[in-house]
C-alpha cells in the first residue's frame, strides 16, 4: 500500500480517536422507554437491529408514529468497565492499516478483547453476557455512529437528518414515512465535534470557513452537511441518504411495481442500441435508483462513462469509468483546482463513451451531455422536475441552455414518482412508480408510450405507438413487427427471472450475459447454415 494512503489512515483513525474522545461522556441522548411507557404506547412493529443489544419500536402515541432506537443498558459496573476499557484502548490502540467496515469493526474488537484480558483484574469480574454488552458499546461507539449507530445500520431507513440541537434527529422509514426518533443532540459542542467527525468519515473538511460539506461515509451513503451558525440558522445540521449495499435489480423494479415488464423489455431494447434517456422526478422520488438500475440493461461490452458529485451510482457494469467532481482548495472565485461536472463530461468524450450518465444534471454540464449526445453518443440523466414540460424549460434556460432543436436529442423521458397506492403492495401502502414514459418528438411535442394508473396501480403501455422502435427497426434492416416480437421475447426472458426468483442485481446481469451469449451463437449457427446453403448451390450451379 503507498505510503500517503498508509499516513492518511492512520491520521484518519487518530483524529477520529481524537474527536470521539473530546466528546466522550458528552454524547447524544437517546430517550429510552421505561416499562410504564411502554405499556402506555402501542407498539405496531419491533425488529432486532443488533440481536439482542439494539431493537427498532415503532410506537404510536395520541395519533402520531415514532421511532424509537431500544438499546440495552449496562448496569454500573459494566459501565465502569466499559469507561476503563475505552481509556485503555485509547492509550494503547495501534492505529490499523485497513479501515474498512468490517476490518475496522474486528480489529477495534480483537483490540478489546487483548486489552481486557490484560487488565482483567483493572477491570473487575464480569459475565460473559456483560462482557458482550460492553463490547457491543466499544464497536458501537468507536467503529461505529455511537447513539446514531442503530438508524444507520436499520435497513428500514432511507434517510437520516438532524436540524439542530434539543430537536429529535428525523428518519424516513421504507414502511412508515418520516417519524421523529428518540434521539438527539443535546449540547452544541458535541453536535459540532459529531459533526466534524462525520466530515473526517468521509474525508472531507468542514469549519467555519467551509461550512458547507457533500460528502459520503465509508458505507457510501450521501452525507449533506452545514457547520456550526455560519450558514443555518438553528445550528449545524445534516442530512444522509442511505445507500442500499444490494442495489435495485430490474426484476426487483417489475416485482415491487415500479415499472412493468413490458416497459422493463422496452428500455432493454433501447439501451441496447444507444438510444438516450432521462429520468426526471421530485426529491427522493427514486430517479438516482431508476438510473442505477437502467444501466445494467446497458449491453455489456459497451463502455460506460458516469458522472455524478457524489458516487452514488453501484453497478455492476465492467467497461465502467466513474468519474466525480471535486470542490477547489482554494478561497476566492477563480478557483483552478476544483473539477465540475462540465469538465467531467467534456473529459469523459475522450473515453470513447458509449454510454455517457450524468447523475443528476443542474448547470452547464447538461449542455456539455446534449452536445456530446449530438456527436452520437448515448446519454442517461436524471432532473429535479415535476413534468416533461418543466423539465425541457429548465433545460432550454439558464445555466443550462440547451437549444430548443437538441432537446429532443434526450429520446425518451421516464417521469417517477412516490405515490400512494389504491391497494397495499408487498406490505406497503405507497410505492415508487414509473407514472410515464414519453418518446420526445421535438420541443413541446411529446408520444405518451406508457402511464400508470392510480385507480388501478397498472401500466398502460402500449408501444405500438413507439417511434423509437420505429427507427430502431429500420436502422438494423428489420420491420416495427419484428421488433414489437422482439420486445415480447425479452419480457417473456424477464418473468422466467422473475418466476425462478433472480433478483439480486448479479443473477441479473447474468440473465443478461446469458441473453446476449445466446443470440451471439444463434447469429454464428445462421451464419454457418447460410454459408452451407451458398456452397450447395454453388456446388450444384458447376
Ligand atoms: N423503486 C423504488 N422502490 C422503493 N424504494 C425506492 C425505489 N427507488 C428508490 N427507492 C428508495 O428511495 C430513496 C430515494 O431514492 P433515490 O436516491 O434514487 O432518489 P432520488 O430521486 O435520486 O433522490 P434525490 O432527489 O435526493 O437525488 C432511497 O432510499 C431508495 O432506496
Ligand atoms: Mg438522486
Amino acid at each position: 500500500m503507498p505510503t500517503c494512503i498508509k499516513v492518511r489512515r492512520r491520521f484518519l483513525l487518530l483524529s477520529l480517536l481524537a474527536i470521539y474522545f473530546t466528546s466522550f461522556f458528552l454524547t447524544m441522548q437517546v430517550f429510552s422507554m421505561s416499562k410504564d411507557e411502554k405499556e402506555e404506547k402501542e407498539i405496531l412493529e419491533s425488529y432486532w437491529v443488533h440481536s439482542p443489544f439494539a431493537k427498532v419500536n415503532l410506537v404510536s402515541t395520541e395519533g402520531s408514529l415514532q421511532y424509537l432506537v431500544d438499546e440495552a443498558k449496562l448496569n454500573p459496573q459494566e459501565e465502569s468497565a466499559y469507561k476503563k476499557l475505552i481509556s485503555f484502548i485509547t492509550n494503547e490502540l495501534v492505529p490499523p492499516e485497513a479501515l474498512q467496515d468490517e476490518e475496522r469493526n474486528n480489529y477495534i474488537l480483537s483490540e478489546a478483547k487483548r486489552l481486557a484480558q490484560k487488565y482483567r483484574k483493572s477491570l473487575g469480574k464480569l459475565s460473559e453476557d456483560s462482557w458482550e454488552k460492553i463490547f457491543y458499546y466499544v464497536i458501537r461507539d468507536l467503529a461505529g455512529y455511537s447513539d446514531l449507530d442503530v438508524i444507520i445500520h436499520d435497513p428500514n431507513i432511507e434517510d437520516i437528518s438532524c436540524n439542530g440541537i434539543c430537536k429529535p434527529i428525523y428518519v424516513w422509514h421504507r414502511k412508515y414515512e418520516s417519524l421523529a426518533s428518540n434521539i438527539q443532540f443535546n449540547d452544541e459542542v458535541t453536535y459540532n465535534n459529531f459533526i466534524i467527525k462525520l466530515a473526517h468519515l468521509s474525508q472531507k473538511h468542514i469549519s467555519s470557513a467551509r461550512p458547507m460539506l457533500d460528502g459520503m461515509l465509508p458505507e457510501k451513503h450521501r452525507l449533506a452537511a452545514t457547520f456550526m451558525r455560519e450558514i443555518s440558522t438553528f445550528g449545524s445540521s445534516f442530512c444522509v441518504r442511505k445507500f442500499r449495499s444490494e442495489p435495485f435489480s430490474i426484476i426487483d423494479l417489475v416485482e415491487i411495481g415500479t415499472m412493468d415488464k413490458k416497459l422493463a423489455a422496452y428500455f432493454w431494447v433501447l439501451l441496447e442500441n444507444k438510444i438516450s434517456i432521462m429520468v426526471i422526478g421530485g426529491t427522493g422520488a427514486g430517479k438516482t435508483s431508476m438510473l442505477n438500475t437502467l444501466l445494467s440493461l446497458v449491453r455489456p461490452n459497451d463502455k460506460i462513462v458516469t458522472v455524478e458529485e457524489i458516487a452514488e451510482l453501484n453497478a455492476l457494469h465492467e467497461n465502467w469509468v466513474q468519474l466525480t467532481s471535486r470542490r477547489g482548495f482554494k478561497f476566492g472565485t477563480t478557483d483552478e483546482t476544483s473539477i465540475s461536472l462540465f469538465d467531467l463530461v467534456k473529459l469523459s468524450l475522450r473515453y470513447r463513451p458509449d454510454y455517457i450518465i450524468v447523475g443528476e444534471v443542474r448547470g452547464e454540464e447538461a449542455y456539455a451531455l446534449f452536445q456530446a449526445v449530438a456527436t452520437g453518443h448515448g446519454g442517461i440523466c436524471t432532473m429535479h422536475a415535476d413534468s416533461l414540460d418543466h423539465a425541457a424549460k429548465r433545460l432550454t434556460s439558464a445555466p443550462m441552455n440547451v437549444a430548443e432543436v437538441y432537446v429532443p436529442l434526450m429520446n425518451t423521458c421516464i417521469y417517477v414518482s412516490r405515490e400512494e397506492l389504491p391497494r397495499k403492495k408487498m406490505g406497503l401502502p405507497f410505492g415508487r412508480r414509473a407514472r410515464n414514459v414519453w418518446e420526445v418528438l421535438e420541443y413541446g411535442k411529446y408520444n405518451l408510450i406508457s402511464e400508470w394508473s392510480p385507480t388501478k396501480d397498472t401500466f398502460r403501455t402500449d408501444l405500438k405507438k413507439s417511434f423509437l422502435l420505429e427507427k430502431i427497426a429500420s436502422k438494423k434492416g428489420l420491420t416495427k413487427k419484428d421488433l414489437l416480437k422482439e420486445v415480447t421475447r425479452r419480457e417473456t426472458i424477464i418473468t422466467e427471472a422473475l418466476k425462478a426468483g433472480k433478483r439480486s442485481q448479479k443473477e441479473v446481469t447474468d440473465v443478461i450475459k446469458d441473453y446476449y451469449n445466446k443470440a451471439k451463437e444463434g447469429e454464428e449457427k445462421m451464419k454457418v447454415k447460410t454459408k452451407k446453403a451458398i456452397d450447395k448451390k454453388g456446388e450444384k450451379g458447376r
